[in-house]
């Protein structure tokens, strides 16, 4: 049981849709930054005992801080029970150190924010080398849900018998699972990382891709590197289209023209991340998993 979602104005409106579909109320985050970048924050005067606040943690570090004050916070206004709903769930693909003294935010976030709330419940977190968040929460504090499958569904209903296509071997979980449903042909590229900006992407072997509909599909577009570089193999093999499709849209700026450079025709997204290419609702998977 849920009495109240909170979210901050920007994020109001899947919270709203959030708020309609669990059947209780929304109330907002008031915030004020000084001068000196600080931020004063104001919640409601009283809070319920089941509380979810939305936050989605997209460009996270400053929303990070304000959790750390928000958390003590509402429970002190008297919410008993805090859940955080995160679509994006930011620092996962820092997973391991590669070298010496590299600090794995991906466990370090999860352990805190599993001991700040009750539940956390997000969608498509980046687990490569581990299988769930029980491995980086306190077991059973954190609930991810895959949008995968609506994206499948959208896909399949804009592209007549596509092929899906992983633009690296992470990417093959969601790939898979978006495919199921409508039993799409699949494959998964393999992907090098030179730095932030430099991909090397090579096709799957045996995949032949001529004159087909090919649409790459990932949890995350950051600077589009990895969608453009698959994109430009994709028509180089001989594809009639491509298009892209993400969980979790962060574009960069320069990123969709760059796509666009790479001859991806469409790029759609969930919207975990407000941003133009949301084409797919995350609101009734997110409130299915809290009520
Ligand atoms: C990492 O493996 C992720 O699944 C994405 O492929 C990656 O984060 C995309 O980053 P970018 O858009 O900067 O290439």
């Amino acid at each position: 049981m849920v009495n109240l979602v909170l979210a901050y104005p920007e994020e109001a409106q899947p919270a709203r849709s959030l708020a309609l579909a669990l059947g209780c109320e929304l109330a907002l985050v008031q915030r004020h930054v000084f001068p000196d970048g600080e931020s004063k924050l104001t919640l409601p005067a009283a809070l319920p005992a089941h509380v979810v606040l939305w936050r989605g943690l997209h460009q996270p570090n400053a929303k990070l801080a304000e959790l750390m004050l928000l958390v003590p916070a509402c429970r002190e206004l008297g919410a008993s029970h805090l859940q955080l709903v995160s679509p994006y769930l930011a620092y996962m693909r820092q997973d391991m150190a590669f070298n010496p003294g590299e600090v794995v935010s991906q466990r370090h976030l999860a352990g805190l924010l599993g001991g700040w709330f009750d539940r956390v419940v997000t969608v498509d977190p980046h687990l490569h080398r581990i299988a769930s968040l029980d491995e980086v929460m306190p077991a059973g504090r954190g609930h991810a849900l895959t949008a995968a499958p609506l994206l499948g569904d959208w896909l399949a209903s804009q592209v007549d018998d596509p092929i899906l296509l992983a633009p690296d071997e992470e990417a093959l979980q969601w790939v898979q699972a978006a495919a199921k449903a409508k039993g799409l042909q699949l494959g998964a590229c393999h992907k090098v990382r030179r730095g932030d900006r430099e991909v090397q992407v090579t096709l799957p072997t045996g995949l032949n891709l001529v004159g087909r509909q090919v649409v790459l599909l990932d949890d995350v577009a950051s600077t589009g590197r990895t969608l453009a570089q698959a994109a430009v193999a994709v028509r180089a093999a001989g594809a009639r289209s491509v298009d892209a499709a993400v969980t979790h849209a962060l574009f960069m700026p320069g990123a969709l023209e760059d796509l666009a450079a790479a001859g991806v025709r469409h790029v759609w997204s969930t919207d975990s991340v407000p941003h133009p290419s949301n084409v797919v609702t995350l609101g009734p998977l997110l409130a299915a998993a809290l009520s």
